[in-house]
């Protein structure tokens, strides 16, 4: 293994790469999947049949949305409503619609690193549903919410859809609930979106699809090394690979090279080996019960 010596790096990127792959079993972070071309992977993803928690959670907003607006107006004052990483806001208009009928008092705050990501979300918004009141930030999710802590003493509800808290191991998870939870006060509401543990099958589809959607949105993370940080991962060489612990509840996504690879990256200085058959762990998408949620909880507090 390649010793690593003080260096510094350009990005959290570089660093993230840099330690990921001189580490063994190397392991690279799914949240540098996401670029132009991965969040479009996403969203073909998301529209794909087998997986299911996109519709799913469509559903269950569709069915709930009257008890969900009525459970935010016990708050009985004006809110702001932060949502951290919105999309397409497909999910999130369902809810806006509703809260607008039931002549809710609120500010729309979506959150996300990316102004193009609100920009559009605004347009569809406004476009859709005139009646919201919305006021996008800019910025990372807890810079933002701690500032905002500071300047407003409105209400609040966060809603964090999407399962994307399964992208986290406990630990991580237990730690961000907890540094949400120092952004908000009392009164104010988490609304959150967990994937229940089901069907080992259903669950092994839904991050294996059959048209290689979900093995390009994978790859696309040695893509982005190759691009930005002149990488010459021979992309081809690579198989996805999903695996389901039905015990645990854990979801996760390997690449795996059919051959044996002398990797380069430029940018970091970098030489790595890759051996036949040597894996990089890219993403994991927790599934969880009843217990463990409650557990992360706990944790939290
Ligand atoms: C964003 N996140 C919740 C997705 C998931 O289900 O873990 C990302 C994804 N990875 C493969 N398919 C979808």
């Amino acid at each position: 293994m390649q010793s690593k010596p003080n260096r510094s790096f350009e990005s959290e990127f570089e660093k993230d790469v840099y330690e990921g792959l001189t580490r063994y079993p190397k392991r690279l972070y799914s949240r540098y999947i996401y670029d132009e071309k991965g969040d479009k992977l996403f969203q073909k993803i998301m529209a794909m049949p087998s997986y299911y928690l996109t519709d799913t959670e469509l559903g269950i907003l569709e069915e709930h949305k009257t008890a969900i607006a009525e459970h935010f107006k016990s708050l009985g004052e004006a809110f702001e409503l932060y949502e951290l990483g919105a999309g397409d806001g497909k999910k999130t208009k369902i809810l806006l619609r509703e809260f607008v009928e039931q002549g809710l008092p609120f500010t729309y705050r979506p959150i996300d690193i990316s102004a193009h990501v609100l920009q559009v979300l605004q347009k569809a918004v406004i476009a859709e549903i005139p009646e919201v009141h919305m006021d996008p930030i800019q910025g990372t999710y807890f810079n933002t919410l701690r500032e905002i802590k500071h300047q407003s003493d409105r209400a609040k509800v966060v809603l964090f859809l999407g399962s994307n808290i399964g992208n986290l191991l406990h630990p991580q998870a237990v730690e961000f609930l907890r540094e949400l939870k120092d952004c908000l006060g009392p009164k104010d509401m988490l609304f959150i979106g967990f994937d229940q543990k089901k069907d080992p099958q259903t669950i092994l589809e839904a991050y294996d699809d059959k048209e290689g959607i979900t093995a390009a949105f994978n790859k696309n993370l040695l893509h982005r090394i190759n691009a930005e940080l002149g990488g010459n991962f021979e992309i081809d060489a690579f198989r996805h690979w999903e695996s389901y612990d039905p015990e645990t509840g854990t979801a996760r996504s390997f690449l795996v090279t059919e051959s044996p690879q002398k990797i380069e990256i430029e940018a970091l200085d970098l030489q790595v080996e890759l051996d036949a058959w040597e894996t990089i762990h890219t993403e994991i998408s927790q599934k969880y019960d009843q217990k463990t949620i409650e557990w992360l909880c706990e944790q939290a507090t």
